[in-house]
This record gives C-alpha cells, structure tokens and sequence, in this order.
C-alpha cells in the first residue's frame, strides 16, 4: 500500500515536471505561454470590470448619453493602458458591430460563430474562455477570448429602438452611422474581449 503510494506521488511530481518544463522557455525576448495566458486572463477581466464599472457610474451620474463616451473612449483608452501593463493587445470584436475598428478578424470571427453555438447549446456563460497559440508571418502569439453576454444596463444603447432614448438613438447614429449594434435582448451574446500576445518577442 504504501509503496503504491509513493509510486503514486513519483507520478504526480512527473506529471507536474512535465507540464511546467514544456511551458517554460528560457529563450530571450520569448515569453511563456502560461504567463501569456495568465496576463490575457487577467487584461480581459480588468477591461470587461472597468467598463462595468465606468458605465455605471456614467448612467447614474449623467445619464446615457455621457455613458456614450465611456463605452466609445474608455474602450480604447483602457485598452492602450492594459497594452502597456501587461503586453497584450486587447480589444472587443462583435459581427453586430458598432465601431468599425470592431470588426473582427478571422480568427475572431470563428470563434465568435463557435461562441454563439455553445449560447445557443446553453453551453455558454460570461466565464467561458478560449485560448490557442497560433503562428503567424512574425512569430507565435497566445490569442485569447472571453464572451460578452448582454445586460439590462446595456439595452439603452444596445437594445430595440423603443428601449433607446430619442437622444441616444440620434447621438449614436451620428456617431457611428452604420451601427449594426442595436436590437440586442438581455441574454443574449454580444460579442467577445480578444487579446493577442506575441510569444517570441515580436512588435504587436
Ligand atoms: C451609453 C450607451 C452604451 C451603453 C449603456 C452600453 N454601450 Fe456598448 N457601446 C456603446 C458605444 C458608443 C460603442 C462603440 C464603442 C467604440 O467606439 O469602441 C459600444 C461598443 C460596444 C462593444 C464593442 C463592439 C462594437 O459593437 O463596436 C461591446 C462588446 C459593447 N459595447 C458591449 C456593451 C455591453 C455588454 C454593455 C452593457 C454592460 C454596453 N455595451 C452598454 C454604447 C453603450
């Protein structure tokens, strides 16, 4: 019995050597893909709480149409801090999107469709994650997505038109003159925090 043990512990030990020599590289300039995971982990929860966060403060402060900045400005803005903490780009992709330089890419857009057949399976929620190392012409990067689900808070920019304030509704469409963003119900997948970062070093 105790030598099964002990054999057992061996094992254990083996299996924890093994996964932490295959995720460490000592290489300069490179970075390991259990830190990348960890710090795209981590810039996807900061983005999505702080623009939780932010908004509500905004539509209790100064109502939805100052709100409108911080879901527009904040996005970015909090985006370019999280690039320069963490060394991820990080942004939200939606195929319903709102600002153009929303569009997803191809990688994006797979999983975006993958993310709206688990909603669809109720196989879904807004901890789900995804995550896979691809390569691409400068090198390897860790790409990373979350799912963004919609809110009752969100239904006054995102939601039918007769959900959305007049002014709103005019402030937006000024704004954003193609907008495919609206008609969202409470529930539902709006779209997904995608981060990408380089694994060997490269520029991002
Ligand atoms: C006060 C209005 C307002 C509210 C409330 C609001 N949004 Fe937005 N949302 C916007 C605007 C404006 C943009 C365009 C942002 C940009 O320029 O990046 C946007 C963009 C987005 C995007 C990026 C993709 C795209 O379509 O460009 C996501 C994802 C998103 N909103 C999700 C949400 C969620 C989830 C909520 C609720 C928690 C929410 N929004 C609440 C106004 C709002």
């Amino acid at each position: 019995m105790s030598n099964m043990r002990s054999l057992l512990k061996t094992c254990v030990c083996l299996v924890v050597l093994l996964a932490s020599s295959s995720f460490s590289q000592p290489i300069p300039g490179t970075i390991d893909s259990a830190s990348a995971l960890q710090h795209s982990r981590e810039a996807a929860k900061k983005l999505l709480t702080t623009m939780r966060t932010l908004l509500s403060q905004q539509l209790a402060a100064g109502g939805a149409v100052r709100a409108i900045d911080v879901c527009a400005d904040s996005a970015q803005v909090v985006g370019e801090r999280l690039q320069e903490q963490l060394g991820v780009s990080i942004r939200r992709v939606s195929m319903k999107w709102r600002n153009p330089k929303n569009i997803p890419d191809a990688f994006e857009s797979a999983e975006l469709k993958r993310f709206a057949e688990l909603k669809n399976a109720k196989a879904l929620s807004d901890t789900s994650e995804f995550f896979q190392i691809v390569t691409e012409k400068d090198g390897r990067a860790l790409r990373y997505m979350r799912p963004i689900i919609i809110g009752d808070m969100c239904l006054s920019c995102h939601g039918s038109r007769e959900k959305m304030k007049d002014l709103i509704y005019s402030s937006i469409q000024q704004r954003y003159p193609n907008d495919k963003a609206v008609d969202y119900k409470a529930g539902e997948l709006r779209g997904a925090v995608s981060v990408k970062m380089p694994l060997d070093g490269q520029k991002r």
